[in-house]
């Protein structure tokens, strides 16, 4: 593994999503936060790696492909090709790996791992009578249906996809989930921030509480065979849930490279939504308990994306591509708004209307508008080479005491993931800088020669100001960051630490040209 300069690693992971179908703005979603994430800890100087990919067994993928007359191999290698890899493009994602599941270094350490629960004692055989949701590819209890409605009238149907569930008699393999409820409740005890936020500690604890019972992990391969075969019986394939979860192990050396595994493991956090984070933050530990491994430090379960008020699904249809708001807006102003505008941990509502205002309010006039008429001033007034700052006075220590704060601040929030609290933090700077700029109007100051010391002062704080926030905004808006860093003359890696101390850049230098970085758009081009 690469050497960080600080010596640490983070490891950060999404969820593998299902290829049943192509992305939305809902896994966009959780794919930003874990970049943001890792670009921060990386720009710290640690050893960031993020690990994303997709999880391709199951009934459900099955299904898809029979229906679209296809293979289930086929279908998946053509919805990653087609749609899963190019989403990393489109939403600037920079992760070290992609896994799937279907992939040799995968499936055989799989097969490892449930071979040495099998021979401790934590995996028996037993039968099993209850219902299942393909939609979920969850075995369901009593309380989570409800009565269908329509076409599925005097049925018991899943809550959440509302079709009816199946009623499933089989022999299976069971993994002994009952016998880890105390071991679970000490970890939430021991690591409180285990499960983040609140809301979905709490309500995890009093699920595990509840008490809990034993997981079929295996599907006899009578009903169907796309998946993993159980190692000790060729009858049967793992449980899809099972198979996925080891991706965040096999990705990174489980079974085959144990070096590059300790470097990594335990990850430092797994971000989920939380519709799956019973499955992350119960059985997962539960496993690794199990194998004798240490268990991640924090499983964070973020909120929906709501369109109408309701979850953005794929089987609702509900979903928005999110090439629909790259094209228009491009990249960097979709990581910004969903991470600003929503409270991460929170439900938030997606609406045109808002990511046009922000856009226009936020990014161009807030930070493109600033950025551009800094350097414009400094080309005017300077030929375009940054002045040497004369004495201080109260108004520009305010400001480096604003990019001090900012800086130490959205430090933290990214410690807590409070990843809109984090950019919340840098734009105190952005608004402290545009304030500053309009009182000391500059151009006022460049009209008589006896204030050039003070002009000098004046813009070496803003181009100083500037700085920062292109090193605190990078993780978030990578493109326009790097165009605003080269034309400061300025290098964004490893850089957190010195965001916050004054004086980044030298007298002297040469200043680049800056194109707008937030263009304005045409109301008729907002992405309707
Ligand atoms: O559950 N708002 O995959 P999946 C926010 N394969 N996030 C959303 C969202 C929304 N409206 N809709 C989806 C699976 N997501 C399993 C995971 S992991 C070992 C296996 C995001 O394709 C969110 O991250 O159904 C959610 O948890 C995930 O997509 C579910 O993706
Ligand atoms: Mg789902």
């Amino acid at each position: 593994m690469p050497t960080s300069p600080n010596g640490a690693s983070f490891y950060a992971t999404t969820p593998i999503f299902y290829v049943n179908d192509a992305p939305h703005i809902g896994h966009a979603y959780t794919e930003v936060a874990a970049d943001v994430l890792t670009r921060w800890h990386r720009q710290r100087g640690e050893n960031a790696f993020l690990l994303t990919g997709t999880d391709e067994h199951g009934e459900k993928i099955l299904r898809t492909a029979v229906a679209n007359k296809t293979e289930p191999q086929d279908w998946a290698d053509q919805l990653v090709r087609d749609s899963w890899l190019p989403l990393l493009e489109t939403i600037d994602i920079d992760n070290q790996d992609f896994i799937r599941t279907t992939e040799p270094r995968h499936e055989k350490n799989v097969q490892k791992f449930l071979q040495r629960l099998y021979d401790t004692g934590f995996i028996y055989r037993g039968s099993y009578e209850g219902n299942y949701c393909v939609g979920c590819e969850e075995y369901k209890t009593e309380a989570d249906l409800i009565e269908g409605e329509g076409a599925f009238e005097g049925q018991s149907v899943c809550a959440i996809h509302t079709r009816p569930v199946e009623k499933l008699e089989e022999t299976n393999y069971f993994f002994k989930l009952s016998e880890f409820q105390d071991r679970l409740l000490a970890l939430y005890e021991e690591n409180p921030t285990f499960v983040q936020p609140e809301s979905a500690r709490n309500e995890v604890v009093s699920f595990v509480r509840r008490g809990l019972e034993d997981l079929s992990i295996s599907r006899s391969k009578e009903k169907f065979d796309w998946g993993i075969d159980i190692p000790w019986d060729d009858s049967h394939i793992t449980y899809v849930w099972f198979d996925a979860l080891l991706n965040y192990i096999t990705a990174i050396g489980y079974g085959e490279d144990q070096a590059k595994f300790e470097s990594l493991w335990p990850a430092n956090v797994q971000v989920v939504g939380k519709d799956i984070l019973r499955f992350h933050a119960v059985i997962w530990p539960a496993m690794l308990m199990a194998a004798g491994l240490e268990t991640p430090r924090q499983v964070f379960g973020h909120g929906w994306l709501l369109v109408g008020g309701e979850k953005m699904s794929k089987s609702k249809l509900t979903g928005i591509a999110p090439s629909q708001i790259t094209d228009t807006f491009g990249s960097d102003a979709f990581r910004y708004y969903f991470m600003k505008a929503i409270a991460f941990g929170q439900d938030g509502s997606f609406s045109w209307e808002d990511l046009s205002a922000r856009y226009h309010s936020e990014l161009a006039n807030g930070f493109g508008n600033l950025a551009s008429r800094s350097i414009a001033m400094v080309n005017r007034y300077f030929e375009g080479v940054v002045p040497a700052p004369g004495a201080y006075s109260e108004v520009d220590l305010q400001v480096q005491a604003v990019a001090a704060k900012a800086s130490a601040d959205s430090d933290a929030a990214i410690e807590k993931i409070a990843i809109h609290e984090a950019i919340g933090a840098v734009w105190t700077l952005v608004d402290e800088l545009n304030n500053y700029i309009t009182v000391q109007e500059p151009w006022v100051l460049a009209k008589d020669e006896a204030n050039r010391e003070r002009l000098s002062t004046v813009l070496y704080t803003t181009i100083d100001g500037l700085r920062s926030l292109a090193i605190l905004l990078a993780p978030v808006m990578p493109k326009a960051t790097a165009k605003l860093a080269s034309a400061l003359g300025i290098e964004l890696s490893a850089t957190v630490a010195s965001a916050g101390v004054w004086g980044g850049i030298k007298p002297g230098t040469k200043l680049g040209e800056l194109e707008a970085l937030f263009p304005r758009i045409e109301s008729d081009a907002e992405g309707k």
